[in-house]
This record gives structure tokens, sequence and C-alpha cells, in this order.
């Protein structure tokens, strides 16, 4: 892959310099979710699956986007940066537009990149595309950007110019990610703790399904939305609460009438589901994986029954999932409504898991899903000469 990219970028770049090469992860959510935007607490890891990017400075304010994988280009201009109807390059235009805002002396650019992060599947290309050149850029123009800086800069280019109200779990640990650990982030603080996850008897596994996330974005922000209401309704008697972190279910169960069903609904998921990421790091520090699995579970069912964001492919998936013996635990991923489940399997049933899965899944419905079998790496780093060759 990166030697595909280096020589894409030699034919169709020109110029002396030779790139820098960054690589830029995907991440998995082992718990915590829709937890972030409510100043709660986040579970994730960067995994193997990245985005590898070839940048050069260009000597004029041009910069020219090229993207293996889809064969399509995308060249524009600093002094005029707008929104593409063609996806894609906005990730790395709202990077950019970010960039200008704050006032950084950015120059022109060209830039290669792909790679095997599937896109659409809950697993973050978008935060990928947009932190790998963040950071590639502070790497190319010196810009002296520090980590959290760039998380939040990545983050703002999605929520200002993709115009996705996400939280910050997926840039944070696409920059802060570390190899055999996973993240506990307070996503209010942004305080951060790595936690162990280095088992070499259990896999995390990843099924997808062939359903697009068509809802994800209209349904994210009316959660969202949802969340504050209850968190508004419950100001009126509880001045101090900021956000659902703040909230416990005592004084949720207690002012119940106050709030819609659906809304009480969802702001119980998102209490229970901050509850269950304090109490799984408790889990995996004393290596009780079972335990943590079993909450992995309980997350699912939450999201599945209360906050309402999962399909019926992915309830199929976990139910299935659940039923294969050395399944330590299952649920949906991400945003909901399609990507994939996140299993923890005992290794050496990892075959066994995959074949039992997949026939099972076909069966009824015909459809087939993508599995991958990850591993948990680092956050984006640049790739030095020596590696790159290899
Ligand atoms: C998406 C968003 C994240 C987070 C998850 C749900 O991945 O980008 O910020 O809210 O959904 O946990």
């Amino acid at each position: 892959m990166i030697r595909r990219i280096q020589q894409l970028f030699a034919e169709r770049v020109h110029g002396t310099e030779r790139p820098l090469m960054v690589r830029s992860p995907g991440r998995v959510n082992l718990i915590g979710e829709h937890t972030d935007y409510n100043e709660g607490f986040v579970l994730p890891a960067a995994i193997d699956k990245n985005i590898i990017m070839a940048v050069t400075p260009l000597n004029d304010s041009r910069f020219h986007f090229i993207a293996a994988d889809l064969n399509q280009e995308y060249v524009g201009d600093l002094a005029s940066v707008k929104k593409s109807p063609n996806g894609w390059p906005n990730y790395l235009l709202g990077v950019i537009d970010q960039m200008q805002k704050v006032g950084y002396p950015i120059r022109g650019c060209a830039v290669v990149f792909g790679g095997n992060i599937p896109i659409g599947a809950g697993i973050s290309s978008s935060a990928a595309l947009e932190c790998g050149f963040a950071y590639a850029l502070n790497e190319l123009f010196d810009l002296g950007i520090d980590n959290l800086e760039l998380v939040q800069l990545s983050q703002r280019a999605e929520n200002q110019f993709v115009g996705v109200h996400c939280g910050i779990m997926d840039q944070f640990v696409n920059i802060f990610g570390r190899d055999r650990n996973v993240l506990k982030l307070d996503c209010r603080s942004l305080e951060y703790e790595l936690v162990p996850f280095s088992r070499d008897d259990i896999e995390i596994v990843l099924c997808e399904t062939e359903v697009r996330r068509a809802l994800a974005s209209s349904e994210y922000n009316v959660r969202r939305q949802q969340c504050e209401v209850g968190v508004k309704a419950l100001q009126r008697v509880k001045p101090g609460v900021r956000s659902l972190r703040d909230v416990n279910l005592d004084m949720l169960r207690e002012h119940r009438t106050m709030l819609d069903p659906i809304i009480y609904k969802r702001c119980e998921y998102v209490v229970r589901e901050n509850a269950r990421v304090l109490q799984g790091c408790e889990d995996l520090q004393r290596g009780d994986f079972r335990s943590f699995g079993q909450r992995m579970v309980e997350s699912h069912e939450g999201l599945r029954d209360d906050y309402q964001v999962s399909s019926t492919e992915l309830d199929a998936l976990v139910e299935l999932a659940t039923s294969v013996s050395g399944v330590l635990g299952a649920r949906m991923m991400g945003a909901g409504f399609g990507g994939c489940t996140i299993n923890l399997v005992e290794e050496p049933r990892v075959r066994e898991f995959v074949d039992v899965v997949r026939d099972r899944y076909h069966q009824p419905t015909g459809k087939s899903i993508n599995v991958y079998v990850t591993r948990i790496q680092s956050g984006t780093s640049k790739l030095i000469d020596e590696r790159i060759h290899v």
C-alpha cells in the first residue's frame, strides 16, 4: 500500500522533493457509545487499518489532492476554499479552512492518499483523513501545533466544514492512540488514561454489514438534540447540571415525570453507558474480560432498546455472535444504523466464529458480511524512510 501511494506520487506529482509520508489509522470503540458529545467517557483504540498519505509543499497557493482508491483528483486554491459536491475532498478542505481561520501560515501542497479503512463502516475513515492531513501540514510547514489542537482543529473541520456534528472521540484517538492500549477518555476534561489491552489470546473482530449508514447523520443529530432537551428539563430542578455527565440514575428516576418518555430513555441509556465505561475499565485492569464482554452486550441492548440507533442487521449479528462459544462480548459500534459490530473473541475460536457468523448471517438474509480481525496500534505518525522501503 505504501509503495502504491509512493508510485502514484512519483507519476502524478512533479517535484524534486521526496514526499512526507504519514500513516493515519481507523479506530474501534470498545465501549462508551454516544457518550462523547454528552461530556462522558469513551474507550476507543486506534487500529491497524490505515490511510497512507504522501504530501509535499508546492511553490504557490494551489492544492492538489489525489485519492488513489477512487481514482479521482481535486485541484483548488488557498484563496478560495469552497465546499466540494464530491464528498471526500471536504475532509481535507475542512482542515485547510480551519488552519486558515486560526491564521497558520500554510502554503499550497500536493497530497496523494489511499488506504484500507472501509468507508462508511463506522471505523472513522473521515477522522483518519482529517487528522492525518492536519498532522502532515503541521510537519510540512513547521506550524508548531500541539496534539490536542490538532485533534480539536480536525473536529472543527468535520463539524463546521463537512457539517457532521460529531463528538471528539474519533479525532482524539486518531492522534493519541497507543499500541497495545485502549484510551479511557474523559470527554469533558479531555484527560485520558491508557488502559492496557494486550492479551494475545483475545482478538478484536469487526463484522461489517452491507448496510450503508443512511440514517446515521440525521438521526445522530436528533439524538444529540434529545439529550440536550433532557439536560434543559433537568436544569430547571438541578441548576448544576451542565450535561448528562452530571446526572446519575437516582436523579433521573426522581424526575422521570418531567421528561417525555422518549427523552427519558435516551438519557437513561447515556447515564448507564457512562457507568459501564468506568466499570469496564476496572474489569480490564483486573484482567476480567468476561465481565467486560458482558458489559459490551449490555451496551448493545441499551443502544438497541433505549437509544434506538441499532438496526435489524446489527442486532442479528450481535445475537449470532453471542451464541458462539468463545465470544466474550459483542455490540454495534459507532454512530449506528449500519456499519459494523465489534466482537471480543478468544483467539483459538476466531476461525470458527467467522465461519459460523458468515454462514448463519447469509442463510436467512442472502447478504454477506466483511470480517476484519484487527490489532490495536498507535495513532497517526510519520513513516520514516527505513520503514517505507521494507
Ligand atoms: C460517531 C461520532 C463520534 C461518536 C460516535 C458514537 O463515530 O463521530 O464522535 O459520537 O459516533 O459514539
